[in-house]
């Protein structure tokens, strides 16, 4: 009774909303008022694919979808203009006004497209509790069956995902560290939305304003990982030059799995600000909450969404089958890649790290690496620190991960200086010299992998309050 009255007025606001701001967008065509569900589960695949019916209606939506585009490459029912959505906002410089990547328009931005891609598939599927599935990796360290079996348009993407589990890195999971284990994902640590200066975009989970004065923009700490790194294991490549679609942005939401990615970053954002201390440091300016996206409604009209609609997720229309980061009865997995199987490092450095004051509790002490130069193709590279007297064999203490991902086939860089909260490592190895190894994650199908050394300036260490 009473998620169904919410649910009556807030698709009300929306409509009215959408209507009265844009003139020609209308949520209006999403779905028949009185058939929109009260607030659709999102569910994971897993649970999702059980219900065999459920999992065909979906199957079926895709295919059609994906064969009106083989019919017609600008069908607007077609998933080819529906995935275009993306790369008219990804595959663009980081600069470029419109990008929504590398800012605090990440999160909203992709949970409107998601949101738009379900309401697509239940007006074609005419399910009308559907909702996108996503991918929880912690729990899930392959692509999911649902979404590679043989055949199924689910699977139906270019692929060349390396044959080996997804690594405790890749998703941010630091099984060694008492307080990020709990965690799940150690992103979930960070306690600011918007970050106020560059230095700090990747310690928010946001970022940064965008336009801001000084056109500064980076991977939030959500986007760095596991966003960038599942993108790369997910699409992998095949040669130097192609990569599967998952490894560009201007491609990656032709696959599937992109949905289901990003469907399970943005149920991490809504477990993230459970806590209202964190949510209330999401922004509150007219700039962010009225900031309108446009997304391809099925009748080839355009459909706007406000940052605003996407706080709520009952105003969209949604809500998780759970609010844990690891699906219920079960653990995060340990996969850490067994150091003999590492590829060469693509950079070692030497570090002094400073004696810790005796009264110094709240101190951080960051690990920085200046003026990364992009690297020429997609890579997803461990950080790993050890003393520098270690054996040669001490694979080293795995501190972050940063990952390289294509926009429109040149690499979309997150930021010049890349830096990782070493402060645990950094303790135990007090006043002595550390080396750092930048070592590469195997992302290619099958064959060797080589990569040319990693271009910086520096390494150092800064201590932080
Ligand atoms: Cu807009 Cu994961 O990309």
């Amino acid at each position: 009774m009473k998620t169904s009255r919410r649910n009556g007025l807030s698709r009300r606001n929306v409509i009215k909303g959408a209507i009265a701001i844009a003139g020609v967008a209308s949520l209006q065509g999403a779905a028949p008022v009185g058939a929109q569900p009260a607030a659709a589960t999102r569910r994971d695949i897993v649970s999702f694919a059980q219900k065999a019916s459920r999992l065909a209606k979906f199957e079926a939506a895709v295919k059609e979808m994906k064969a009106r585009s083989r019919t017609n490459a600008n069908d607007p029912k077609g998933w080819l203009v529906h995935a275009k959505a993306h790369a008219d906002f990804c595959s663009l410089p980081n600069t470029a006004a419109n990008q929504i990547h590398f800012c605090w328009w990440f999160l909203p931005w992709h949970r409107a497209y998601i949101t738009v891609t379900e309401r697509k598939i239940r007006e074609i599927s005419g399910d009308p509790t559907f909702a996108y599935p996503y991918w929880n990796w912690t729990s899930d360290r392959r692509i999911p069956q649902a979404y590679r079996s043989a055949g199924s348009p689910l699977a139906d993407a270019v692929r060349f995902t390396p044959n080996r589990p997804v690594d405790d890195g890749e998703v941010d999971f630091f099984p060694n560290n008492p307080t990020l284990k709990q965690l799940g994902v150690a992103a979930l640590a960070v306690t600011a939305y918007e970050a106020t200066t560059p230095g700090r975009i990747n310690r928010t989970l946001g970022g940064i304003a965008r336009p801001n004065p000084a056109n500064s923009f980076g991977n939030n700490r959500l986007e760095g990982t596991p966003h960038g790194p599942i993108h790369n294991y997910a699409g992998g490549f095949r040669t130097q030059d192609e990569g599967g679609d998952m490894t560009d942005f201007e491609t990656a939401a032709r696959d599937p799995i992109f949905f289901a990615h990003h469907g399970n970053l943005d149920r991490l954002w809504e477990i993230w600000r459970k806590d209202p201390a964190r949510r209330a440091t999401e922004p509150t300016s007219d700039a962010f909450l009225k900031h309108r996206f446009p997304f391809p409604w099925l009748d080839g009209t355009v459909m706007q969404i406000a940052v605003e609609e996407t706080l709520d997720t009952l105003k969209l229309g949604f809500v998780y089958d759970n609010m844990q980061v690891t699906r219920p009865g079960t653990q995060a997995v340990v996969v850490a890649q067994a150091a003999q199987d590492r590829l060469p490092a693509v950079g070692s450095g030497s570090v002094r790290n400073p004696l810790t004051p005796q009264a110094a509790g709240d101190e951080r002490k960051i690990l920085e690496i200046t003026e990364v130069e992009p690297p020429p193709r997609p890579m997803t590279v461990g950080v790993y620190v050890k003393p520098a007297n270690a054996p040669a064999d001490d694979p080293g203490v795995h501190v972050g991960t940063f990952a390289a991902v294509k926009a429109g086939g040149v690499i979309a860089w997150p930021s010049r200086t890349l830096s990782f909260d070493i402060t645990d490592v950094a303790n135990r190895f007090a006043g002595q010299e550390l080396t750092v190894n930048l070592v590469p994650y195997r992302i290619r199908a099958q064959g060797a992998e080589e990569y040319p050394p990693l271009r910086y300036e520096a390494m150092r260490i800064v201590t932080e309050r």
